[in-house]
């Protein structure tokens, strides 16, 4: 294996920035990993511990910090892993997380889809003032390219795409109907990718966006996130229908391969859906009651997106691109074994 180029991962403790970071060091990148808060964990659980056991506390500490498990990856060693701590906030960190890196993939972004209190300051903040932020930075350090981690929730809602045609990269979310509606997230995601197309365009910038399904499979963090938590409580129950949140699934190794698959390919350009179907919430959970019916799935109505149509394979850009998605039923097998095995759920 060749060693190549510096590259930064914004978000590179999450669900796909961990993946993303693996596959990354096994191609013999050297990898600047970014997390929020590298000490203050460690920092927390020092004191804990400190005040419970004294001395022993300082190794034990080190053993529990939220990037144990970016250390522990084949190729973090030889300084081949770079850990930088970022507020998405704060260009000034971003600045030192990009310096040396030849490429960037901006990942970080809030991922809450319920409970939020203050949406500028919650989720539409760090996403959109994060990315310009983000590729300022990478501006100004001369960076090749960005792959911006974009989402299906900048595809969909979009109620006024015609009904008889299958949802693309040309759809995009409209802002309004989630304004008027409160569905932030998919609000915060949409004017987060508009601001960054908006960026490279007057600034020359080569940006290129992945817009990921639901993404699910095996877990690398030490917790679980926003996705695999619809999955943990879909098998605890739970009936939400996430209307305006699905459009299909897609593993997260593949999610984590698209990103380098648009970062190495120079002629891949735009948006790229990357879903392995588009599909209804329903068909994902009929499916998991199929496979494992010793959980308690509930049933749904058959369409659970009113007016989204089902498509088979519609990451067209992303397949010409070389890319072989995981079926659902690997997907959904890969993330309740994952789930299983480290007794998230048992
Ligand atoms: N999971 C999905 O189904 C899905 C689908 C489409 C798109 N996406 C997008 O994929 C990206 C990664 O999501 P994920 O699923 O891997 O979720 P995740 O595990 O929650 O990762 C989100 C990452 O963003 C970082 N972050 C959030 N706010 C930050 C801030 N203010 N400053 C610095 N870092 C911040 C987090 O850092 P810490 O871990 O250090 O807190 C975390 O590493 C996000 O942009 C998300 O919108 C996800």
């Amino acid at each position: 294996m060749s060693e190549k180029e510096s590259v930064c991962v914004t978000g590179g403790s999450g669900f796909i920035g961990s993946w993303l970071v693996r596959l990354l060091l096994g191609r013999g990148y050297t990898v600047h990993a970014t997390v929020k808060n590298l000490a203050s964990n460690w920092i927390l659980i020092l004191l804990e511990l400190e005040r419970e056991f004294g001395d022993r506390a300082v190794l034990w500490a080190e053993d529990e910090g939220e990037t144990k498990h970016l250390r522990a990856m084949e190729g973090a060693e030889a300084s081949r892993l770079r850990l930088f701590q970022i507020d998405l906030l704060d260009p000034a960190s971003i600045h030192a997380a990009i310096r040396g890196a030849v490429g960037v993939f901006h990942l970080a972004s809030p991922c809450i889809v319920d409970r939020v209190h203050d949406p500028e300051r919650e989720l539409l903040d760090p996403a959109v003032k994060g990315t310009l932020n983000v590729l300022r930075a990478a501006k100004e350090s001369g960076v090749k390219r960005v792959v911006v981690t974009s989402s299906i929730s900048a595809i969909v809602p979009s109620p006024s795409w015609p009904a008889d045609v299958v949802k693309d990269e040309n759809c995009w979310t409209d802002v309004d109907y989630c304004k008027q509606n409160e569905i932030w997230y998919p609000a915060s995601k949409t004017l987060a990718e508009k601001a960054a197309w908006e960026f490279a365009k007057e600034n020359g910038l080569d940006v290129v966006v992945v817009n990921p399904g639901t993404v699910m499979g095996p877990v690398i963090p030490p917790s679980i996130n926003a996705s695999m938590a619809m999955l943990f409580r879909l098998l605890e129950g739970c009936s939400e229908e996430y209307a305006n949140f699905y459009m299909g699934s897609v593993h997260v190794k593949d999610v984590a391969l698209a990103h380098i698959l648009v970062y190495e390919n120079t002629s891949a350009s735009g948006r790229h859906l990357c879903v392995e179907s588009i599909a209804h919430w329903s068909d994902f959970a009929s499916k998991v009651a199929e496979l494992y019916p010793e959980y308690k799935v509930p049933r749904f109505p058959k369409d659970t997106q009113p007016g989204l149509l089902r498509a088979q394979y519609p990451s067209k850009k992303l397949i010409e691109l070389g890319m072989e998605f995981h079926s659902m039923e690997q997907i959904i097998k890969d993330a309740v074994e994952s789930l299983e095995s480290k007794d998230f759920i048992s």
